[in-house]
């Protein structure tokens, strides 16, 4: 467990750890199993001779972000000129459609990036992933932003996505600002919130969606994956990224392929030797949204995921985690190939978080009663 204090003494905690309280939460397959894990040091894409060459030269670009600024201080108020509209709203549909296999599998994407020790200096630097409790308000206000995101209009001025989107932009600028020092400051090496590390955060969202779609009962086309690639490219671009640095600039078989490359070489080795805090933070996010949505627990999570990629699930399941796991494997295996458990589904889905936001100090008074309020 973690106590409070522990932050990386590389990072200075540059909010008080009571979280931040403005938070804006008013109401607000590719089923082919990975590749067998590759030892952590094969860093290089090269060393894998059956990947096309464009794909080897698209993660090797992607890393070149690693040494810059995550904002490339591209104008907010216009959408890229690469932008279809058509696609681009069509994720709208399909968020509506999918809501709770796209809610799980970003949550299960944002336990597993967490791992990259990369996300963890900045995101621990806050304070905002504190406690349990800091997490739940962390991670509610998270989920809000991108429901907006999916359900609004994130390139009109007026429309609360684009603020939403604008305000998210401001958050990453300050906490990157406050590390990196100011663009005068540094000038080429900028290690915290580089425009890689966004690119390994959009794998966050997307890369678990293309990469095992049937796995988290997504059974659409692969234009609705495309379309779902193409919105998290304009997030993407809204947030600041430079268009070589996006990793959702491609079709669907040249993303499936880098995501894969991702998940080889960055996501897996570090789930396979975490950080003491990156565990803790991991754990603790998904103990946070179990408090609000029942039989999620880490354990159930991790064994679902873990399996599909390749790794030890080397860690005790007790009765409530194995019934957990068992569940998910029988909600996104079998009934979510039928349309009516999508809607039921969904439908859960959105009263529990209605409810979490309805009333969030009842959620965050019992994390802080059941769970140590100064460990995560
Ligand atoms: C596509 C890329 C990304 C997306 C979609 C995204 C999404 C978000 C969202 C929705 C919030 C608002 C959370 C809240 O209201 O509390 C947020 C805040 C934040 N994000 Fe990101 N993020 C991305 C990349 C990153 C990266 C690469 C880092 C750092 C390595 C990072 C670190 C933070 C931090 C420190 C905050 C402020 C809240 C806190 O203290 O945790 N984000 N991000």
């Amino acid at each position: 467990m973690i106590p409070l204090n522990f932050i990386s003494s590389r990072y200075k905690v540059i909010s008080t750890p009571s979280c931040h309280p403005q938070l804006p939460i008013e109401d607000l397959d590719h089923t082919e199993k990975p590749r067998a894990g590759l030892p952590s040091n094969a860093m290089s894409p090269n060393a894998k001779p059956e990947e096309p060459d464009a794909v080897v030269g698209k993660l090797d670009e992607l890393r070149e972000g690693a040494e810059v600024r995550g904002d490339c201080e591209s104008p907010a108020d216009q959408p890229p000129p690469w932008l279809d509209k058509e696609r681009f709203y069509r994720a709208r549909e399909i968020f509506k459609n999918h809501f709770f296999s796209i809610f799980f599998s970003h949550l299960a994407g944002l336990m597993l990036i967490v791992h990259i020790p990369s996300m963890t200096g900045p995101l621990m630097s806050t304070g905002n992933s504190a406690n349990i409790v800091c997490l739940f308000r962390r991670y509610l206000s998270t989920l809000v932003h991108i429901r907006r995101w999916y359900e609004g209009d994130i390139f009109n001025p007026d429309d609360p996505a684009h603020q939403s989107i604008t305000m998210v932009r401001g958050m990453h600028k300050r906490v990157a600002d406050k590390i990196n020092g100011t663009p005068s400051t540094c000038r080429r090496r900028c290690p915290a919130v580089s425009q890689y590390d966004m690119a390994l955060t959009q794998f966050a969202f997307v890369g678990l969606i293309i990469l095992h779609p049937k796995h988290v009962g997504l059974h659409c086309s692969k234009e609705d994956l495309e379309c779902l690639i193409h919105f998290w490219r304009g997030i993407g671009y809204m947030l600041g990224m430079e268009d070589r640095y996006n990793l959702c600039n491609g079709n669907l078989e040249e993303t499936v392929a880098v995501c894969r490359d991702i998940m080889d070489s960055e996501l897996r080795p570090s789930v396979q030797k975490p950080q003491k805090e990156s565990t803790s933070m991991s754990r603790g996010i998904v103990k946070a949204m179990n408090s609000f949505i029942i039989f999620l627990s880490w354990e159930a999570m991790a064994r679902f995921w873990y399996e599909q990629m390749d790794l030890p699930c080397d860690f005790p399941m007790g009765i409530y985690e194995s019934t957990g796991y068992w569940l998910m494997r029988f909600t996104f295996g079998w009934l979510l190939r039928f349309r009516m458990f999508h809607r039921f589904f969904n439908f859960l889905l959105r009263i529990a978080v209605k409810q979490a936001l309805n009333s969030k100090e009842y959620y965050e008074g019992y994390l802080a009663r059941n769970h140590n309020i100064t460990n995560v």
